[in-house]
């Protein structure tokens, strides 16, 4: 039985920061953030969203009367979680009017969505009939003038996993890894990662090497069957880094091929930033919305990466009306907000200090918003 993603969404805020413009606030010669990391715009984040509502906003379009009673499992993926107890997927499922349905939170850094994925698979291939939606909404950050800020943004990506799915169909085999290396994490009384960053470069790229091996030995593939190669994009640089470990296994014609793709599979995350869990998800959606050459049968390499850490590379194949299931994603709307405007909103994300807060709402069109919070609980809308 075919078992894959069936349907597809992105959400982020709409409105962005450049990232020439923070690079000179910063005094850092813009080429840092525009070449060597590779990112030319930041999502901001208003405190009106957190995973919540971005998973909500995201997943939204993909319910409707054909597959609402048929999903009966909501995984939600984050490590921007707002709760030590409570899911995000309890949250999301009250949200989407999503009642008959079990949901949880799962956790381990960026790596979650992907763990969601082959859990939801196990779950479709024992229950054909069922449908599960799988979310993976982040915040990524790291402080104001920090390393790692020009590595901020965020965002949630929401797929819809079933049986004879209309856009990927995923491959039986994989390879995967889990050391406990202490390269990102962030302790339970922090708003904000705490990062090696080489080590996390290194381990990233150690990761890719020992699953993309273990993937070939596995199923006997090698480069020449892929279309196109996917990463996990904490910034687009890294991911260039990473293809490079494949391209010299590769003919000149594919090398072409595997790099003209990629372009096309970085556009969305050079203009959003980190979104953790989503972040691979988002290059799909950038592959397939941006790319002129795919075709039905096509087979695409995925490279997820969690910190702490975890490892898998996966594949999958495009399913014959692929086309017809793009989501419709316009990062061009978005407003360009200042510095200034910025370092508020992020200084002002709501904290869990215990006091009442009222939010004000009024530039958040998004249909789901935070507003505030009372007694300790955060209060949603609807709009
Ligand atoms: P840094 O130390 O400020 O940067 O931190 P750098 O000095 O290493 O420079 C970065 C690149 O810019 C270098 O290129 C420089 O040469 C280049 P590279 O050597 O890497 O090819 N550069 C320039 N290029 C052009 N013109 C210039 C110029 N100046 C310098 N003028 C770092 C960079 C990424 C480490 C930092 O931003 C950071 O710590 N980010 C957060 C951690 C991170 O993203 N790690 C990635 C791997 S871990 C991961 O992916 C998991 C994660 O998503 C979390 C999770 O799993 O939950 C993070």
């Amino acid at each position: 039985m075919k078992i894959g993603i069936d349907r597809i969404n992105f959400f982020t805020s709409n409105q962005y920061v450049d990232m020439s413009e923070l690079a000179n606030v910063r005094n850092v010669d813009p080429n840092k953030y525009l070449i060597g990391i590779g990112q030319s715009k930041m999502a901001v984040i208003p405190p009106t969203q957190d995973v919540v509502t971005m998973g909500a906003n995201a997943a939204d379009v993909l319910i409707d009367n054909e597959n609402r009673d048929k999903i009966d499992f909501v995984i939600f993926a984050t490590e921007s979680g707002i709760d030590n107890s409570k899911s995000t997927g309890a949250y999301v499922s009250g949200l989407l009017g999503l009642k008959h349905v079990r949901s949880i939170e799962i956790k381990q850094a960026c790596y979650g969505a992907t763990a969601a994925i082959q859990l939801a698979k196990g779950h479709v291939s024992l229950n054909p009939n069922s449908q599960v939606l799988v979310i993976g909404a982040d915040i990524a950050r790291y402080g104001l003038n920090t390393a790692g800020e020009p590595t901020q943004g965020g965002g949630a990506v929401a797929m819809i996993i079933t049986k004879n799915p209309k856009i990927l169909s995923l491959d039986a085999d994989s390879g995967f890894v889990t050391e406990n290396v202490m390269d990102f994490w962030r302790p339970l009384n922090h708003s904000e990662a705490l990062v090696d960053g080489k080590t996390s470069q290194n381990v990233y790229l150690d990761f890719f090497n020992q699953t993309w091996n273990e993937y070939k030995n596995k199923t006997g593939l090698t480069v020449a069957d892929f279309k196109a190669m996917l990463y996990h994009l904490p910034y687009t640089k890294l991911g260039v880094k990473g293809l490079r470990e494949v391209l010299n296994e590769a003919t000149d014609s594919k090398k072409i091929e595997l790099e003209r793709e990629f372009e096309a599979a970085k556009k969305y995350n050079n203009q959003v930033g980190n979104l953790y869990t989503g972040s691979l998800y988002l290059s799909f959606i950038s592959l397939l919305e941006n790319s002129n050459d795919l075709e039905a049968g096509d087979r695409i390499g995925m490279y997820s990466y969690g910190s702490g850490a975890v490892g898998e590379f996966f594949s999958g194949t495009l399913t014959d009306n692929f086309k017809s299931q793009l989501p419709k994603i316009n990062l061009e709307e978005r407003v360009q907000v200042s510095i200034e405007l910025y370092e508020n909103m992020y200084q002002n994300h709501l904290k869990n200090d215990g006091a009442d807060i009222y939010l004000d709402y009024s530039n958040d069109k998004s249909k789901y918003i935070l507003i505030g919070s009372k007694n300790m609980q955060r209060q949603y809308s609807i709009q």
